[in-house]
Protein backbone atom coordinates (compact mmCIF):
# COMPACT_ATOMS: atom_id res chain seq x y z
CA UNK A 1 0.00 0.00 0.00
CA UNK A 2 1.73 3.25 -0.73
CA UNK A 3 1.44 6.05 1.28
CA UNK A 4 -0.63 9.12 -0.21
CA UNK A 5 -1.18 12.35 0.75
CA UNK A 6 -4.30 12.93 2.78
CA UNK A 7 -6.16 15.59 2.75
CA UNK A 8 -7.89 17.69 5.65
CA UNK A 9 -10.87 16.23 5.08
CA UNK A 10 -10.18 12.49 4.69
CA UNK A 11 -7.58 12.98 8.07
CA UNK A 12 -10.93 13.84 10.01
CA UNK A 13 -12.47 10.36 8.96
CA UNK A 14 -9.73 8.55 9.32
CA UNK A 15 -10.04 9.86 13.00
CA UNK A 16 -13.22 7.28 13.64
CA UNK A 17 -11.23 4.45 13.23
CA UNK A 18 -7.79 5.53 15.26
CA UNK A 19 -10.18 6.43 18.16
CA UNK A 20 -11.46 2.94 17.88
CA UNK A 21 -8.27 1.41 17.70
CA UNK A 22 -7.22 3.05 20.82
CA UNK A 23 -10.05 1.87 22.71
CA UNK A 24 -9.06 -1.32 21.93
CA UNK A 25 -5.74 -1.38 23.31
CA UNK A 26 -3.69 -0.75 20.06
CA UNK A 27 -1.43 2.12 19.98
CA UNK A 28 -2.45 4.01 16.65
CA UNK A 29 0.43 4.63 14.86
CA UNK A 30 2.79 1.25 15.81
CA UNK A 31 2.45 -1.35 13.88
CA UNK A 32 1.39 -4.87 15.09
CA UNK A 33 4.14 -6.88 16.60
CA UNK A 34 5.98 -9.14 14.37
CA UNK A 35 5.38 -12.82 14.93
CA UNK A 36 8.35 -14.69 16.02
CA UNK A 37 10.72 -15.62 13.66
CA UNK A 38 10.18 -19.86 14.44
CA UNK A 39 7.21 -21.09 15.81
CA UNK A 40 5.69 -24.50 16.41
CA UNK A 41 2.11 -24.69 17.23
CA UNK A 42 1.91 -28.37 18.87
CA UNK A 43 -1.71 -29.92 19.64
CA UNK A 44 -3.23 -33.58 19.87
CA UNK A 45 -5.73 -33.60 17.06
CA UNK A 46 -5.71 -31.32 13.59
CA UNK A 47 -8.25 -31.30 11.16
CA UNK A 48 -7.19 -31.60 7.76
CA UNK A 49 -9.51 -29.74 5.86
CA UNK A 50 -7.91 -30.71 2.42
CA UNK A 51 -8.80 -34.05 2.82
CA UNK A 52 -11.49 -33.98 5.04
CA UNK A 53 -9.47 -36.21 7.88
CA UNK A 54 -8.12 -35.68 11.22
CA UNK A 55 -5.67 -36.61 12.27
CA UNK A 56 -2.74 -35.52 15.44
CA UNK A 57 -0.72 -34.84 17.37
CA UNK A 58 0.90 -32.48 14.96
CA UNK A 59 3.41 -29.57 15.35
CA UNK A 60 2.86 -26.99 12.98
CA UNK A 61 6.14 -24.94 12.49
CA UNK A 62 5.64 -21.59 11.19
CA UNK A 63 8.16 -19.22 9.73
CA UNK A 64 6.91 -15.48 9.91
CA UNK A 65 3.40 -15.41 8.91
CA UNK A 66 2.93 -18.72 6.87
CA UNK A 67 3.27 -22.60 7.41
CA UNK A 68 6.36 -23.61 6.64
CA UNK A 69 6.02 -27.44 7.88
CA UNK A 70 3.25 -29.49 9.25
CA UNK A 71 4.77 -32.64 11.25
CA UNK A 72 3.14 -35.59 12.48
CA UNK A 73 4.03 -36.63 16.07
CA UNK A 74 5.55 -34.07 18.85
CA UNK A 75 9.15 -33.53 17.68
CA UNK A 76 9.27 -29.65 17.76
CA UNK A 77 12.31 -27.78 15.34
CA UNK A 78 15.56 -26.41 17.74
CA UNK A 79 15.19 -23.22 18.45
CA UNK A 80 11.59 -22.35 17.78
CA UNK A 81 9.01 -20.47 20.06
CA UNK A 82 6.55 -23.64 21.16
CA UNK A 83 3.19 -22.91 22.09
CA UNK A 84 1.61 -26.24 23.41
CA UNK A 85 -1.60 -26.43 22.74
CA UNK A 86 -1.75 -30.04 24.63
CA UNK A 87 -5.31 -32.43 24.12
CA UNK A 88 -6.94 -29.42 21.86
CA UNK A 89 -8.45 -30.46 18.27
CA UNK A 90 -6.53 -27.73 15.87
CA UNK A 91 -8.15 -26.25 12.95
CA UNK A 92 -7.13 -23.81 9.95
CA UNK A 93 -8.67 -20.13 11.03
CA UNK A 94 -12.28 -20.31 9.99
CA UNK A 95 -14.16 -18.39 6.79
CA UNK A 96 -17.73 -16.80 6.48
CA UNK A 97 -18.39 -15.32 3.21
CA UNK A 98 -21.19 -13.49 4.27
CA UNK A 99 -20.59 -10.91 6.82
CA UNK A 100 -21.41 -7.11 6.99
CA UNK A 101 -19.15 -5.71 9.81
CA UNK A 102 -20.70 -2.23 9.78
CA UNK A 103 -24.32 -2.97 11.43
CA UNK A 104 -24.97 -5.23 14.31
CA UNK A 105 -28.51 -5.40 15.84
CA UNK A 106 -27.61 -4.38 19.29
CA UNK A 107 -27.03 -1.26 18.06
CA UNK A 108 -30.71 -1.14 17.70
CA UNK A 109 -33.01 1.65 19.87
CA UNK A 110 -36.23 -0.84 19.66
CA UNK A 111 -37.04 2.28 16.76
CA UNK A 112 -36.89 1.09 13.19
CA UNK A 113 -37.56 4.71 12.08
CA UNK A 114 -35.58 6.41 14.14
CA UNK A 115 -32.53 4.41 13.72
CA UNK A 116 -32.78 4.50 10.07
CA UNK A 117 -33.42 8.40 10.38
CA UNK A 118 -30.43 9.36 12.83
CA UNK A 119 -27.98 6.52 11.96
CA UNK A 120 -25.25 7.87 10.29
CA UNK A 121 -22.47 6.15 8.25
CA UNK A 122 -20.23 7.53 10.90
CA UNK A 123 -21.89 5.53 13.49
CA UNK A 124 -21.21 2.64 11.48
CA UNK A 125 -17.31 3.19 10.92
CA UNK A 126 -16.91 3.92 14.83
CA UNK A 127 -18.57 0.34 15.63
CA UNK A 128 -16.99 -1.80 12.75
CA UNK A 129 -13.60 -2.29 14.28
CA UNK A 130 -15.30 -3.85 17.79
CA UNK A 131 -17.68 -5.77 15.02
CA UNK A 132 -14.11 -6.95 13.14
CA UNK A 133 -12.27 -8.11 16.72
CA UNK A 134 -15.29 -10.13 17.77
CA UNK A 135 -15.69 -11.55 14.52
CA UNK A 136 -11.38 -12.44 15.02
CA UNK A 137 -11.92 -13.83 18.85
CA UNK A 138 -14.49 -16.21 17.62
CA UNK A 139 -11.85 -17.48 15.11
CA UNK A 140 -12.95 -16.53 12.32
CA UNK A 141 -9.51 -15.30 10.37
CA UNK A 142 -10.95 -14.48 7.28
CA UNK A 143 -14.59 -12.52 6.01
CA UNK A 144 -15.83 -11.62 2.42
CA UNK A 145 -17.88 -8.22 3.36
CA UNK A 146 -21.05 -7.94 1.07
CA UNK A 147 -22.44 -4.82 1.53
CA UNK A 148 -21.45 -1.90 3.56
CA UNK A 149 -22.19 1.87 3.42
CA UNK A 150 -19.56 4.71 2.36
CA UNK A 151 -16.68 2.66 1.66
CA UNK A 152 -15.83 1.89 5.82
CA UNK A 153 -15.43 -1.98 4.28
CA UNK A 154 -12.24 -0.67 2.17
CA UNK A 155 -10.77 1.57 5.40
CA UNK A 156 -11.44 -1.37 8.10
CA UNK A 157 -9.84 -3.92 5.54
CA UNK A 158 -6.96 -1.58 5.05
CA UNK A 159 -6.20 -0.67 8.69
CA UNK A 160 -6.16 -4.42 9.49
CA UNK A 161 -3.96 -5.44 7.00
CA UNK A 162 -1.49 -2.81 8.02
CA UNK A 163 -1.91 -4.04 11.57
CA UNK A 164 -2.97 -1.10 12.96
CA UNK A 165 -6.26 -2.89 14.07
CA UNK A 166 -6.88 -6.14 15.23
CA UNK A 167 -9.44 -8.01 12.58
CA UNK A 168 -10.11 -10.46 10.12
CA UNK A 169 -8.75 -10.86 6.38
CA UNK A 170 -11.36 -9.09 4.85
CA UNK A 171 -12.52 -9.43 0.97
CA UNK A 172 -14.65 -6.74 0.67
CA UNK A 173 -17.80 -5.45 -1.90
CA UNK A 174 -18.65 -1.75 -0.98
CA UNK A 175 -22.35 -0.79 -1.72
CA UNK A 176 -24.21 -3.75 -2.94
CA UNK A 177 -25.67 -3.06 -6.44
CA UNK A 178 -29.33 -3.42 -6.81
CA UNK A 179 -32.39 -1.66 -8.87
CA UNK A 180 -34.65 1.64 -7.76
CA UNK A 181 -37.06 0.43 -4.79
CA UNK A 182 -35.13 -3.26 -4.93
CA UNK A 183 -33.54 -4.80 -1.83
CA UNK A 184 -30.36 -2.45 -2.09
CA UNK A 185 -32.36 0.86 -2.28
CA UNK A 186 -32.51 2.05 1.39
CA UNK A 187 -35.05 5.15 0.36
CA UNK A 188 -37.93 2.37 -0.43
CA UNK A 189 -41.11 2.40 1.95
CA UNK A 190 -39.99 6.23 3.09
CA UNK A 191 -41.58 9.26 1.71
CA UNK A 192 -40.81 10.36 -1.36
CA UNK A 193 -38.94 13.97 0.41
CA UNK A 194 -36.38 11.84 2.04
CA UNK A 195 -33.16 11.22 0.37
CA UNK A 196 -30.48 9.43 1.94
CA UNK A 197 -26.68 10.45 1.31
CA UNK A 198 -23.79 8.85 0.78
CA UNK A 199 -22.23 6.14 -1.85
CA UNK A 200 -25.17 4.22 -3.32
CA UNK A 201 -25.59 0.87 -5.60
CA UNK A 202 -29.03 1.58 -7.00
CA UNK A 203 -27.88 1.41 -10.96
CA UNK A 204 -30.93 0.52 -13.35
CA UNK A 205 -29.79 -0.44 -17.02
CA UNK A 206 -27.49 -2.14 -18.18
CA UNK A 207 -24.81 0.30 -18.63
CA UNK A 208 -25.59 1.91 -15.37
CA UNK A 209 -25.34 -1.19 -13.81
CA UNK A 210 -21.54 -1.79 -15.27
CA UNK A 211 -20.86 1.78 -14.71
CA UNK A 212 -21.50 0.97 -11.20
CA UNK A 213 -19.33 -2.30 -11.16
CA UNK A 214 -16.36 0.02 -12.40
CA UNK A 215 -17.52 2.72 -9.52
CA UNK A 216 -17.17 -0.25 -6.75
CA UNK A 217 -13.70 -1.54 -8.26
CA UNK A 218 -12.40 2.02 -8.08
CA UNK A 219 -13.16 2.52 -4.69
CA UNK A 220 -11.63 -0.60 -3.71
CA UNK A 221 -13.99 -3.62 -3.84
CA UNK A 222 -12.37 -6.93 -4.14
CA UNK A 223 -15.79 -8.45 -4.82
CA UNK A 224 -18.96 -7.17 -6.60
CA UNK A 225 -22.24 -8.21 -4.59
CA UNK A 226 -25.43 -7.47 -6.16
CA UNK A 227 -29.27 -7.81 -5.27
CA UNK A 228 -30.65 -10.63 -7.85
CA UNK A 229 -34.42 -10.67 -6.16
CA UNK A 230 -36.19 -9.01 -3.36
CA UNK A 231 -35.25 -9.10 0.20
CA UNK A 232 -36.99 -10.04 3.93
CA UNK A 233 -35.43 -7.02 5.62
CA UNK A 234 -36.01 -4.25 3.46
CA UNK A 235 -39.09 -2.63 2.64
CA UNK A 236 -40.19 -4.00 -0.64
CA UNK A 237 -43.49 -6.24 -0.84
CA UNK A 238 -41.98 -9.36 -2.34
CA UNK A 239 -39.76 -11.66 -0.51
CA UNK A 240 -38.00 -13.24 -3.37
CA UNK A 241 -39.13 -11.67 -7.31
CA UNK A 242 -35.99 -11.07 -9.60
CA UNK A 243 -35.21 -7.23 -9.58
CA UNK A 244 -33.16 -7.27 -12.39
CA UNK A 245 -33.67 -8.14 -16.12
CA UNK A 246 -31.54 -10.97 -17.08
CA UNK A 247 -29.47 -9.02 -19.63
CA UNK A 248 -29.11 -5.97 -16.40
CA UNK A 249 -27.36 -9.45 -14.37
CA UNK A 250 -25.66 -10.24 -17.39
CA UNK A 251 -24.01 -6.87 -17.60
CA UNK A 252 -22.99 -7.01 -14.18
CA UNK A 253 -21.30 -10.51 -13.98
CA UNK A 254 -19.64 -9.75 -17.43
CA UNK A 255 -18.10 -6.43 -16.32
CA UNK A 256 -16.97 -7.87 -13.18
CA UNK A 257 -15.77 -10.28 -14.56
CA UNK A 258 -13.33 -8.55 -16.38
CA UNK A 259 -11.89 -6.50 -14.06
CA UNK A 260 -11.22 -9.79 -12.43
CA UNK A 261 -13.89 -9.56 -9.66
CA UNK A 262 -15.92 -12.29 -8.97
CA UNK A 263 -20.02 -11.90 -8.04
CA UNK A 264 -21.99 -12.64 -5.14
CA UNK A 265 -25.73 -12.35 -5.84
CA UNK A 266 -28.49 -12.25 -3.26
CA UNK A 267 -31.71 -14.44 -4.68
CA UNK A 268 -34.15 -15.67 -2.62
CA UNK A 269 -36.83 -16.46 -5.25
CA UNK A 270 -36.24 -19.80 -7.57
CA UNK A 271 -36.63 -17.57 -10.88
CA UNK A 272 -34.17 -15.09 -9.92
CA UNK A 273 -31.65 -17.95 -8.49
CA UNK A 274 -31.76 -19.27 -12.38
CA UNK A 275 -31.37 -16.24 -13.79
CA UNK A 276 -28.32 -15.19 -11.37
CA UNK A 277 -26.79 -18.70 -12.04
CA UNK A 278 -27.44 -18.32 -16.31
CA UNK A 279 -25.21 -14.84 -15.91
CA UNK A 280 -22.71 -16.72 -14.21
CA UNK A 281 -22.12 -15.64 -10.91
CA UNK A 282 -20.10 -17.37 -8.48
CA UNK A 283 -22.18 -17.61 -5.37
CA UNK A 284 -25.74 -17.03 -4.81
CA UNK A 285 -26.12 -16.06 -1.29
CA UNK A 286 -29.31 -17.15 0.85
CA UNK A 287 -30.94 -19.36 -1.91
CA UNK A 288 -34.34 -19.84 0.09
CA UNK A 289 -36.59 -21.21 -2.39
CA UNK A 290 -34.14 -23.11 -5.07
CA UNK A 291 -35.83 -25.52 -6.94
CA UNK A 292 -34.83 -28.60 -8.76
CA UNK A 293 -33.83 -26.26 -11.75
CA UNK A 294 -31.74 -23.97 -9.74
CA UNK A 295 -29.70 -27.25 -8.43
CA UNK A 296 -29.42 -28.44 -11.41
CA UNK A 297 -27.80 -25.22 -12.83
CA UNK A 298 -25.56 -24.74 -9.77
CA UNK A 299 -24.44 -28.57 -10.29
CA UNK A 300 -23.43 -27.98 -13.99
CA UNK A 301 -22.02 -24.24 -13.21
CA UNK A 302 -20.55 -24.99 -10.02
CA UNK A 303 -22.28 -22.18 -8.73
CA UNK A 304 -21.61 -21.92 -4.91
CA UNK A 305 -24.75 -21.92 -2.44
CA UNK A 306 -24.23 -20.28 0.49
CA UNK A 307 -27.12 -20.82 2.48
CA UNK A 308 -27.41 -18.19 5.95
CA UNK A 309 -29.44 -21.05 7.77
CA UNK A 310 -29.12 -19.51 11.18
CA UNK A 311 -30.71 -16.47 10.96
CA UNK A 312 -34.22 -17.30 11.12
CA UNK A 313 -34.23 -18.51 14.60
CA UNK A 314 -32.66 -15.05 15.79
CA UNK A 315 -34.97 -12.78 13.41
CA UNK A 316 -38.12 -14.62 15.00
CA UNK A 317 -36.65 -14.25 18.35
CA UNK A 318 -35.82 -10.60 18.39
CA UNK A 319 -36.72 -8.73 15.36
CA UNK A 320 -40.19 -7.28 16.78
CA UNK A 321 -38.38 -6.19 19.86
CA UNK A 322 -35.88 -4.11 17.86
CA UNK A 323 -39.12 -2.69 16.04
CA UNK A 324 -38.91 -4.34 12.53
CA UNK A 325 -41.67 -3.51 10.76
CA UNK A 326 -44.29 -6.34 11.13
CA UNK A 327 -44.07 -7.20 6.86
CA UNK A 328 -40.82 -7.91 7.20
CA UNK A 329 -40.85 -10.40 9.65
CA UNK A 330 -43.53 -11.74 7.98
CA UNK A 331 -41.87 -12.09 5.21
CA UNK A 332 -39.22 -14.00 7.33
CA UNK A 333 -41.71 -16.43 8.15
CA UNK A 334 -42.05 -17.67 4.47
CA UNK A 335 -37.95 -17.47 3.88
CA UNK A 336 -36.91 -19.40 7.13
CA UNK A 337 -38.48 -23.29 7.46
CA UNK A 338 -38.29 -23.44 2.93
CA UNK A 339 -34.59 -22.10 3.33
CA UNK A 340 -33.48 -24.87 5.86
CA UNK A 341 -35.52 -27.98 3.82
CA UNK A 342 -33.63 -26.48 0.56
CA UNK A 343 -30.36 -26.33 2.58
CA UNK A 344 -31.15 -29.99 3.37
CA UNK A 345 -31.57 -30.69 -0.48
CA UNK A 346 -28.88 -29.14 -1.67
CA UNK A 347 -26.45 -31.03 0.29
CA UNK A 348 -28.09 -34.23 -0.32
CA UNK A 349 -27.53 -33.05 -4.18
CA UNK A 350 -23.64 -32.99 -3.59
CA UNK A 351 -23.21 -28.87 -4.36
CA UNK A 352 -20.41 -26.54 -3.73
CA UNK A 353 -21.43 -24.69 -0.82
CA UNK A 354 -19.77 -22.28 1.55
CA UNK A 355 -20.42 -20.96 5.01
CA UNK A 356 -22.30 -17.94 5.11
CA UNK A 357 -24.25 -16.70 8.07
CA UNK A 358 -25.42 -12.76 7.05
CA UNK A 359 -23.70 -11.52 10.76
CA UNK A 360 -24.82 -7.94 11.26
CA UNK A 361 -28.54 -9.52 10.83
CA UNK A 362 -27.34 -11.28 14.27
CA UNK A 363 -24.77 -10.56 16.37
CA UNK A 364 -21.31 -10.51 15.16
CA UNK A 365 -18.94 -13.37 16.74
CA UNK A 366 -21.86 -15.67 17.06
CA UNK A 367 -20.88 -16.88 13.32
CA UNK A 368 -19.44 -20.27 14.99
CA UNK A 369 -23.42 -21.20 15.80
CA UNK A 370 -24.43 -21.84 12.37
CA UNK A 371 -22.55 -25.05 11.83
CA UNK A 372 -24.68 -27.01 14.77
CA UNK A 373 -27.77 -25.98 12.43
CA UNK A 374 -25.64 -27.21 9.27
CA UNK A 375 -25.35 -30.08 11.27
CA UNK A 376 -28.73 -30.23 11.96
CA UNK A 377 -29.59 -29.73 8.62
CA UNK A 378 -27.95 -32.94 6.72
CA UNK A 379 -24.18 -31.83 6.89
CA UNK A 380 -21.40 -33.95 8.65
CA UNK A 381 -19.69 -32.05 11.10
CA UNK A 382 -16.69 -32.31 7.99
CA UNK A 383 -18.63 -31.13 5.52
CA UNK A 384 -19.57 -28.16 7.61
CA UNK A 385 -16.01 -27.53 8.77
CA UNK A 386 -15.10 -27.68 5.47
CA UNK A 387 -17.43 -25.05 3.96
CA UNK A 388 -16.29 -22.98 6.56
CA UNK A 389 -12.39 -23.42 5.53
CA UNK A 390 -11.28 -25.23 2.31
CA UNK A 391 -14.22 -24.71 0.34
CA UNK A 392 -14.76 -21.51 1.25
CA UNK A 393 -11.15 -20.62 0.88
CA UNK A 394 -12.16 -21.89 -3.09
CA UNK A 395 -15.40 -19.37 -3.49
CA UNK A 396 -13.40 -16.82 -2.34
CA UNK A 397 -10.40 -17.62 -4.90
CA UNK A 398 -7.72 -17.56 -1.93
CA UNK A 399 -6.76 -21.54 -1.32
CA UNK A 400 -3.01 -20.21 -1.67
CA UNK A 401 -3.88 -18.27 1.33
CA UNK A 402 -6.09 -19.62 3.52
CA UNK A 403 -8.42 -22.66 4.21
CA UNK A 404 -6.34 -25.28 5.58
CA UNK A 405 -3.35 -26.23 7.69
CA UNK A 406 -0.58 -26.86 4.87
CA UNK A 407 2.79 -25.32 4.13
CA UNK A 408 2.76 -21.98 2.39
CA UNK A 409 -0.19 -20.80 3.34
CA UNK A 410 -1.11 -18.48 6.02
CA UNK A 411 -0.50 -19.79 9.69
CA UNK A 412 -4.03 -18.79 10.69
CA UNK A 413 -4.76 -21.44 13.19
CA UNK A 414 -7.36 -22.14 16.08
CA UNK A 415 -8.05 -24.41 18.23
CA UNK A 416 -11.11 -25.91 20.26
CA UNK A 417 -11.29 -28.18 23.32
CA UNK A 418 -13.47 -31.32 22.19
CA UNK A 419 -13.87 -33.31 19.28
CA UNK A 420 -15.78 -30.28 16.70
CA UNK A 421 -16.53 -33.96 14.34
CA UNK A 422 -18.85 -35.36 17.33
CA UNK A 423 -19.72 -31.90 18.65
CA UNK A 424 -19.51 -29.01 16.17
CA UNK A 425 -20.91 -26.82 18.59
CA UNK A 426 -17.56 -26.76 20.42
CA UNK A 427 -16.50 -23.97 17.66
CA UNK A 428 -18.74 -21.83 19.43
CA UNK A 429 -15.98 -22.00 22.16
CA UNK A 430 -12.61 -21.04 20.64
CA UNK A 431 -9.90 -20.79 22.73
CA UNK A 432 -6.94 -20.17 20.79
CA UNK A 433 -6.51 -17.73 17.68
CA UNK A 434 -3.58 -17.29 15.87
CA UNK A 435 -3.84 -15.33 12.87
CA UNK A 436 -0.74 -14.55 10.43
CA UNK A 437 1.59 -16.07 12.82
CA UNK A 438 0.92 -13.76 15.42
CA UNK A 439 -1.62 -15.17 18.56
CA UNK A 440 -4.79 -12.68 18.82
CA UNK A 441 -6.31 -15.01 21.25
CA UNK A 442 -3.81 -17.14 24.22
CA UNK A 443 -5.22 -20.19 24.98
CA UNK A 444 -6.67 -20.01 28.50
CA UNK A 445 -4.14 -22.65 29.26
CA UNK A 446 -0.94 -21.16 27.82
CA UNK A 447 -1.49 -17.98 28.98
N1 LIG B 1 -30.26 -10.05 4.51
C1 LIG B 1 -31.26 -11.03 4.24
C2 LIG B 1 -32.50 -10.37 3.70
O1 LIG B 1 -32.89 -9.37 4.24
C3 LIG B 1 -31.57 -11.78 5.47
C4 LIG B 1 -32.44 -12.96 5.30
C5 LIG B 1 -32.55 -13.66 6.59
N2 LIG B 1 -33.45 -14.75 6.63
C6 LIG B 1 -33.12 -15.99 6.41
N3 LIG B 1 -34.01 -16.91 6.61
N4 LIG B 1 -31.96 -16.33 6.05
O2 LIG B 1 -33.07 -10.82 2.75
Amino acid sequence: MSVRPVSFRRALCAGALFVLAAGAGVAQDAPAAPPAALTAVKAAHWIDTESGRERGPVVVVIKGERIAEVRAGADVPAGATVIDLGDATLLPGLIDVHVHLTSDPTTSTGNYYRDALTRSAMDDAVLAPTLARRTLDAGFTTVRNVGAPAYIDVALRDAIDRGQIPGPRMLVATVAIGSTGGHADDSTGFSPDITFGGPSGVADGVDAVRAKVRENVKRGADVIKFMASAGVLSNEASVGAPQYSQAEMDAIVDEAHRWGKKVAAHAHGAEAIDMAIRAGVDSVEHCSFIDAEGLKLAKARGTYLDFDIYNDDYILAEYAKLGTPPAQIAKEKLVGRVQRENFRKAVQAGEKMAFATDAGVYPHGWNARQFAKMVQWGMTPMQAIQSATWNAADLLGWRDRVGAIKPGLYADLVAVKGDPLKDVSVLEHVDFVMKGGRVDKPDAAAR
